[in-house]
């Protein structure tokens, strides 16, 4: 059988003209934290059932779809979780990740609790850039975030680690939800300026629906900002690239960067060019999607690259999702299920 050649222009496009850039890809829905508002204890306990080894995308499918990602356009990979450092021998994966023509950028997610042992790995098998989700610099805060699971000594290691194995501009992701972790804001501030790491809080969002999100929950940048300034005077400088989802400011003092990011208060939906693979190998168009398409089974199928490629250009190009901005005009409905973020990653 043969399939008629499609033709079309790179990056691919969707129907509110927005090029698809970005590939999230999760390579692991475990995690050996239990944020209490990502996986919570009481459900995610010791007899969940998380997916099968063999219902994830194996290596060699990661691989065929990374390279039909690319050939549409995406140049920037993020591999996360899950802990995406739960996945074994993942060194192999980003090693062959970074081998495709096209993939410009390679970073990770990870909450950093194994970064110590991996560290020097990662930077052989060549990944560019390693984010750690850390949400406080208080070791009562962290347990109470972390579900009470991992250390915070050991992040911070991890963190040093990373740096010493020859990382660059490390970024330390905080979410923030308040009354609950935003006493500490300036001493982990004053932590990570003194070491060069770029530091970024991210408002706290209604992502899944375990987290019975409220509003109220919700501290905005700009109350951080503004935290932040009376201390250490800061001034915001140009993003790094179009779409870029923190806003950066610069230390006057001349101690690094700080990032914020808004998703909340300023959403950044009409310059999200981000697709995101679960580990499963579904399909999401947005953060706050309810359903993936199944690309496992394509490919599970016997389907052609050519076939596959052309079905994600049509399912890109009918994206219309921009959820942040419609919540931000209360036109969301509350009731919509939506896929978890340990399933999906950030
Ligand atoms: P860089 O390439 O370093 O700029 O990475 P990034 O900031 O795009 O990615 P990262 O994974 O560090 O994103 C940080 C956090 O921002 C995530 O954990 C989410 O909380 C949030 N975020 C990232 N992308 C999106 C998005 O598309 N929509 C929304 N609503 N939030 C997002
Ligand atoms: N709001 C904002 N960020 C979140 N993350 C997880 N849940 C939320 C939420 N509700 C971030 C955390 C996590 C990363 C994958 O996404 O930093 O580790
Ligand atoms: Fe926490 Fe991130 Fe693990 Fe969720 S995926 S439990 S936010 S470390
Ligand atoms: Fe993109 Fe959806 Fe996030 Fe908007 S809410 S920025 S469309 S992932």
């Amino acid at each position: 059988m043969t399939t008629k050649k499609i033709s079309y222009l790179t990056p691919i496009r969707d129907s509110l003209g927005r090029p698809l850039k970005d590939l999230r890809i999760s390579v692991m829905d475990r995690c050996n934290f239990r944020c209490t508002y990502c996986m919570p204890e009481e459900k995610y306990h010791s007899a969940f059932k998380f997916l099968a080894s063999k219902d994830r995308l194996n290596f060699e499918q990661l691989n065929r779809l990374t390279r039909i990602f690319v050939k549409l356009g995406v140049q920037k990979i993020r591999v996360t979780g899950g802990e995406p450092l739960l996945r074994v021998n993942l060194t192999d994966l980003i090693g062959d990740i970074t081998r495709i023509d096209g993939v410009e950028d390679i970073a990770i997610t990870t909450n950093g609790v194994l970064l110590s042992k991996y560290a020097y790995e990662l930077k052989a098998a060549g990944l560019n850039r390693i984010t750690v989700s850390l949400d406080s610099i208080d070791a009562d805060e962290f347990k109470l975030m972390t579900g009470g699971r991992g250390s915070l000594e050991r992040v911070l290691k991890g963190i040093d680690e990373a740096a010493m194995a020859g990382f660059k501009n490390i970024k330390v992701n905080a979410v923030i939800k308040k009354g609950v972790n935003d006493k500490n804001i300036l001493k982990m501030v004053e932590y990570f300026r003194s070491k060069s790491i770029i530091l970024r809080f991210i408002e706290y969002m209604d992502v899944g629906n375990i987290n019975h999100w409220q509003q109220e929950e919700t501290l905005a940048s700009k109350e951080i900002i503004k935290m932040i300034s009376e201390r250490w005077p800061i001034a915001p400088i140009n993003e790094n690239y179009q779409g870029e989802v923190a806003s950066r400011y610069q230390f006057d003092d001349g101690q690094g960067e700080i990032g914020f990011i808004s998703s909340v208060t300023k959403p950044f939906c009409s310059d999200c060019t981000r697709a995101r693979l679960s580990s499963d190998g579904k399909l999401y168009n947005c953060l706050f999607a309810s359903q993936g398409v199944d690309l496992r089974a394509w490919l599970e199928e016997g389907m052609s690259n050519d076939e596959i490629e052309s079905k994600i250009i049509e399912i890109w190009n009918k994206r219309e999702d921009r959820y942040s901005e419609l919540r931000l005009a209360n036109k969301n409905d509350p009731s919509k299920e939506k896929v978890e973020m340990y399933y999906i990653g950030g």
